[in-house]
Parts: structure tokens; C-alpha cells; sequence
């Protein structure tokens, strides 16, 4: 049996954990593979909305296995606050979910290094979550980090205690307050207890093993490629590999096992945080949108920045990801369009077309070219099958996929599990 993984090819807040969700009842495992309390998955059944920051989106589905795998950052502070906010589903944590051991943990320090970078860089901020994420995987991949597995160890508060006498160093260089650390870290220490409660395992044989008795896995992505610290707009991007291959890394899968590759994009696009966005709108249009998609982030309440869909982007993030199928979200939102526009290229300060995402088009004034169709411009609420869908969108599905080669499997027309379109 193969992996398949689930990801986003914006930036972020896709509707990832929505499909995860949906598609659950088809898996046995799902499984989170990076990121950490950054993400924000909105689920939405039965009347119940839920927003999951650390939890895979399968623990709502009773037979499933859920892991926080190996690539994630996980604060337990958070977790804790998560599982308690889900006492009334009456889910088993101790079947249902399992944290692998080789997962590296967000101090409390870690947030305030966090703010205290983005504070030093002023106008020029990633725009942080500010949940600790960048200094964690600093740690991580400059071999000093805290992992999961670290709790259970008779040393585990000298061990931490080291980390912090590092981290104030650094903080008392930018000169950031340390009032709130005492309360943080009794929260701390308090969720480290909690957390040791949980089922903590070496997740990479529990995948493989898995994967050998041909149980079905979901990897579920969180953020989105163009936050992607290799391939997205850099510097402004999360710290983890958001793309397939972190799925390998982040679960210990090898490549040769990853099965159907699910790239989930909005029909249109949004931004949280900084950074390049050149289809953004800044009119009535973009204020349309966010009004009609409630464009506000899961986690930080910001509003979100929306633009038009960005063909070469999301070429870009197929070609990196191997994209199997494609499914588009919130094409409901664009109902109140009279047309709709897809940029197709961009043209740069020199005049020259451009149709990819080259190292220098980070730093440049690109202008999106746009092609323009027509709208539907009317209600999908109740729209159950392919059939029924307006002209229009089926006409904007199909240039679509004549331009990514990539078939559109699924179409979501609003936030409930029910209103998913498979084709
Ligand atoms: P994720 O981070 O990729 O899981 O996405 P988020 O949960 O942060 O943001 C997606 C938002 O869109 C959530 O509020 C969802 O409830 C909502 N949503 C998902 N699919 C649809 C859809 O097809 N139509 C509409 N209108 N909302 C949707
Ligand atoms: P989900 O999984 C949207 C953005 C932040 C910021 C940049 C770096 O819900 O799609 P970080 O806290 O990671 O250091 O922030 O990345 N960002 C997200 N934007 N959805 C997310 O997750 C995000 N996680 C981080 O806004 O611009
Ligand atoms: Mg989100």
C-alpha cells in the first residue's frame, strides 16, 4: 500500500482540513507530517463548526488512527487546550491519537524569540503567527531542540533549562521582556505532564507497519507551497517543508511509497502575513471577496488578503508537489461575480511576459495579466452533483484543466462536509 498526502498549493488555509475530513472514512491513519500551531483546520459537520491546530483532521472519525508525526512542532500547552476543547465529542485519545517521539517541542521561549524577531525586523516582518515556529525549527536543525521522546527522561527539566539559559542570551540582546515567562512556563510544565499521558511512540513503524498490512494512510499537509521554505516567497515563509517531499521526511515514508498526491487550491487566492501576492486586490473586488469567503485567519483572526486565482503559482506548486488531482475549493464565493478573472502570466518592470516563479520575481513589481470569463452568478447552496452545476463554472473547471493537465476531481461549494462535489 502507498501514502497518499493531501496539501495545499497557495498559501494556505485552503480548505485542507475540511477534505481531510471528507475524505477520512476512506483511511485507516491520517497523519500530519509538519508545521505546528500555525495551521488552523476548519471542519464543519452536523451544524458544528471546529477549528483543529495541531490534531490531524481525522479525530472526528472514530476508526482512525491519528498521528502528529515526527515533522511537526508541537507545543503542549496548545495540544493540551485542543483536547480539552474537544471533551464533548467523547473521543479516545488514548486509541485514537498517538504523538511520535522524534516530534520537537515549543518552549514558551520560542514564542517570545519569535515576537522578539519579527518586533527587529519592523516593516519588513514575515508576519508570524508568532506560536514559536521559526525558532523552534532553528533549534531543530541546529541540533539543540527539545524532543517529545525528551519528557520521558529522569533530566528533561535540566535539558530544558539549558535551552532557555541559550534563548535569553539571544532575547537580552533584543532587549525583549521576560515578565511573562514564569506563567508560561508553569503552563507549561503542567501541559508536559498531560502530554506524557498520551501515547507517545516511534511513529515511522507504526506508518510502515501500517502501510505493510496494507492499511490506507493520509498525510495531511498544513500551510500551503508558497510557504514553503525552499520553494516558497522566501523570506516570507513558514520553516518546514510544506511540499510532498516533507511528507516523506516528516513521517519517515520513503518516496517509492507515496500513492495519490491531492493539491487543494482556492478558485481564488488568499495571503496571511507579508510578502509577494501579485494578483492581490486592493479594491472593492478584494473586499467583496473577503467578505463573501469570511477571509479571516483560523488561528489569528487577521484579515486575510485576497486576489484573483494565479495560474503560474499554481503550475509551480503542481510541478513541485507531483499533483495526482486537483480539488478546488470555495468556488461558491466567486457566485457574486458578473466575471471572473485567472492571471495567466505576469509582465515584468522590463516589459517581458513571464510565466514562472524565477528567483527574482520575489524582489520585482510583477503585473498580473489577466484572462477574463464569465460568471455564474448565482447560488451553489444546493448544488449535490457535477450535473447541476451552472454552465459557467463548468466552463471555468474545464479551462482550468486544459491549462494544468491535471484533473479536477472534487469541487466544494460551501464550508459543510455535504457540500463536496466529487467528479
Ligand atoms: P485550512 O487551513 O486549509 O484547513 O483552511 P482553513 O480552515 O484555515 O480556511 C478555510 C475556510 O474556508 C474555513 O473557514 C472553512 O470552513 C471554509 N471553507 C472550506 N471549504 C469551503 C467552501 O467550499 N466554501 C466556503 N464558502 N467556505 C469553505
Ligand atoms: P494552515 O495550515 C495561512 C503564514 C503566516 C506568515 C508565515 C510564517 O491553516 O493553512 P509562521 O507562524 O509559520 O512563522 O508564519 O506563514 N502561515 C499561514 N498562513 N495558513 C496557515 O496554516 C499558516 N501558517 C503560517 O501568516 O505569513
Ligand atoms: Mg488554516
Amino acid at each position: 500500500m502507498k501514502m497518499d498526502v493531501l496539501l495545499g498549493l497557495q498559501w494556505g488555509d485552503e480548505g485542507k482540513g475540511k477534505i481531510v475530513d471528507v475524505l477520512a472514512p476512506q483511511y485507516e491513519v491520517v497523519a500530519r507530517f509538519q508545521g505546528g500551531p500555525n495551521a488552523g483546520h476548519t471542519l464543519e459537520f452536523d451544524g458544528i463548526k471546529h477549528v483543529l491546530h495541531q490534531i490531524p483532521s481525522g479525530i472526528f472519525r472514530a476508526q482512525i488512527l491519528n498521528i502528529i508525526g515526527n515533522g511537526v512542532v508541537l507545543d503542549p500547552i496548545i495540544l493540551k487546550r485542543e483536547i480539552e476543547g474537544l471533551g464533548k465529542f467523547s473521543i479516545d485519545y488514548q486509541k485514537n491519537l498517538v504523538v511520535s517521539k522524534k516530534a520537537t517541542i515549543i518552549i514558551p521561549t520560542h514564542k517570545l524569540l519569535d515576537a522578539a524577531y519579527e518586533q527587529s525586523k519592523g516593516d519588513k516582518k514575515i508576519g508570524s503567527t508568532l506560536k514559536g515556529i521559526g525558532p523552534t525549527y532553528q533549534d531543530k536543525i541546529g541540533r539543540s531542540a527539545l524532543r517529545i521522546g525528551d519528557i520521558l527522561s529522569s533530566d528533561f527539566k535540566e535539558k530544558y533549562q539549558t535551552l532557555v539559559e541559550k534563548h535569553k542570551t539571544t532575547l537580552s540582546f533584543y532587549s525583549y521582556p521576560l515578565d511573562k515567562l514564569d506563567e508560561m512556563e508553569a503552563q507549561f510544565f503542567e501541559a508536559v505532564e498531560f502530554v506524557k499521558t498520551l501515547n507517545l511512540i516511534d511513529s515511522e513503524y507504526v506508518v510502515n507497519d501500517a502501510l505493510n498490512s496494507n492499511k490506507k494512510i493520509l498525510a495531511e499537509g498544513a500551510q500551503g507551497s508558497l510557504l514553503d521554505v525552499d520553494f516558497g516567497s522566501y523570506p516570507f515563509v513558514t520553516s518546514s517543508s510544506t511540499m510532498t517531499a516533507g511528507a516523506c521526511t516528516g513521517l519517515g515514508v520513503a518516496p517509492s511509497k507515496i500513492g495519490e498526491v491531492f493539491g487543494i487550491f482556492k478558485a481564488y487566492c488568499t495571503r496571511v502575513g507579508s510578502g509577494p501576492f501579485p494578483t492581490e486586490l486592493f479594491d472593492s473586488t478584494g473586499e467583496a471577496m473577503r467578505k463573501e469567503g469570511n477571509e479571516f485567519g483560523s488561528t489569528t483572526g487577521r484579515p486575510r488578503r485576497c486576489g484573483w486565482l494565479d495560474l503560474p503559482a499554481l503550475k509551480y506548486s503542481i510541478m513541485i508537489n507531483g499533483v495526482t488531482q486537483l480539488f478546488m475549493m470555495k468556488a461558491d464565493v466567486l457566485n457574486i461575480f458578473e466575471e471572473i478573472k485567472i492571471c495567466t502570466h505576469y509582465v515584468l518592470p522590463s516589459g517581458e511576459n513571464i510565466d514562472k516563479l524565477s528567483f527574482e520575481i520575489t524582489d520585482l513589481d510583477v503585473k498580473p495579466i489577466y484572462k477574463t470569463m464569465k460568471g455564474w452568478h448565482c447560488s451553489l447552496a444546493e448544488v449535490r452533483s457535477y450535473e447541476e452545476f451552472p454552465t459557467e463554472l463548468k466552463d471555468y473547471v474545464s479551462y482550468l484543466e486544459s491549462e494544468l493537465n491535471v484533473p479536477i476531481r472534487l469541487v466544494s461549494v460551501g464550508p459543510d462536509r455535504v457540500q463536496t462535489i466529487l467528479r
